[in-house]
């Protein structure tokens, strides 16, 4: 008989269990009652923690729909809403403080418990590449380093996936800390990698854009080819400008040349004139004098 009694009060307890309910900060989230409507005569209460502080109160009788907010230090203020109709409790944009077990009670005693998990809202990832190290040496120039990161996170796990595949993870189980995971990609790889962050309800996940993310070593490398392609278009100016002067140089020695014989022409010319003038002088000497 005793042994009964037992076995039936733990089937009791079992069956109060509503169960485990996981949210995301800032969520709401509504313990149902499962009663469609509550009877005249009945009455629900609903009790917070290890020390049972009664958090909401219906008497369906008097018509008294109550939530006590203040207890036990006014985590609940204004986020505690009650269905009149059936009972059931919604915990609004929720805490971490507000974790852990919540009981309903009837009239004739232990409706429900629930147990609430509360965990924090994932970041997105952020994925980062290692620049510094293309323009370093040349071995490692057909790989790109990428680094997933996350800040500020507790009981999560970061994965690099390939496709669909895992490729590598890191979990934590501390509360608010960095994590970061670092991937080598080939600069040519037309796979579609994604870093996740996840915690047991929800995930973040951030796909690696890898010719963008790659771009700043390609970005490196081009200025390279600029300065160079500068320097040979600044070569080939002073190797044109070399020719040109010398051209030149080529040319105004023809002139002073061309020059030059112009000038022994004229000498040979000159004393031709000089006869001319002295013709002239001549035909002058002809005319009589007015003296
Ligand atoms: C939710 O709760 C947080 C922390 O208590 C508060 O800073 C925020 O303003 C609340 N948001 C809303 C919409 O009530
Ligand atoms: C990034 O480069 C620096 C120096 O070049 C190196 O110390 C570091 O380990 C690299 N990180 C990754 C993720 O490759
Ligand atoms: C480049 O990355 C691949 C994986 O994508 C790796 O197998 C290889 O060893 C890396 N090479 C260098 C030079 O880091
Ligand atoms: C992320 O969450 C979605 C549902 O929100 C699920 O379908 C998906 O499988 C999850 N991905 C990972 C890698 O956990």
């Amino acid at each position: 008989m005793f042994h009964v009694l037992l076995l039936f009060c733990l089937c009791c307890l079992i069956g109060v269990l509503g169960g485990s309910v996981s949210v995301t900060e800032g969520d709401s989230v509504t313990l149902y009652t499962d009663l469609t409507e509550i009877h005249e005569d009945d009455s629900i209460l609903w009790k917070y923690g290890g020390k049972k502080y009664i958090i909401a109160e219906i008497s369906a009788k008097y018509r008294h729909f109550f939530t006590y907010e203040d207890v036990p230090d006014g985590r609940f203020r204004g986020r505690l809403k009650l269905d009149s109709k059936t009972g059931s409790l919604t915990i609004t944009n929720i805490t971490t403080q507000h974790a852990g077990l919540y009981e309903v009670n009837g009239a004739k005693g232990p409706l429900k418990t629930f147990s609430v998990s509360v965990y924090a809202r994932l970041p997105v990832p952020v994925i980062s590449s290692n620049s510094s190290q293309c323009s370093s040496s040349s071995s490692s120039q057909q790989n790109c380093s990428l680094l997933c990161s996350v800040v500020n996170v507790g009981h999560v796990t970061l994965s690099w996936y390939k496709g669909n595949s895992l490729l590598s993870s890191i979990s934590v189980s501390d509360l608010s800390i960095s994590l970061s995971l670092p991937l080598e990609v080939e600069y040519q790889d037309k796979n579609t990698y994604s870093c996740v962050l996840n915690n047991p309800i929800s995930n973040q996940t951030r796909h690696a854009d890898i010719k963008q993310l790659c771009h700043t070593c390609a970005g490196l490398l081009l200025p390279n080819i600029l300065v160079i392609s500068a320097a040979a278009s600044g070569f080939l100016l002073i190797v044109a400008a070399v020719i040109g002067i010398f051209c030149i140089c080529k040319e105004s020695r023809k002139t002073v040349q061309r020059q030059k014989e112009d000038r022994s022409d004229s000498a040979l010319r000159k004393p031709k004139t000089r006869q001319k003038k002295s013709k002239e002088e001549a035909v002058y000497e002809n005319v009589p004098k007015k003296r």
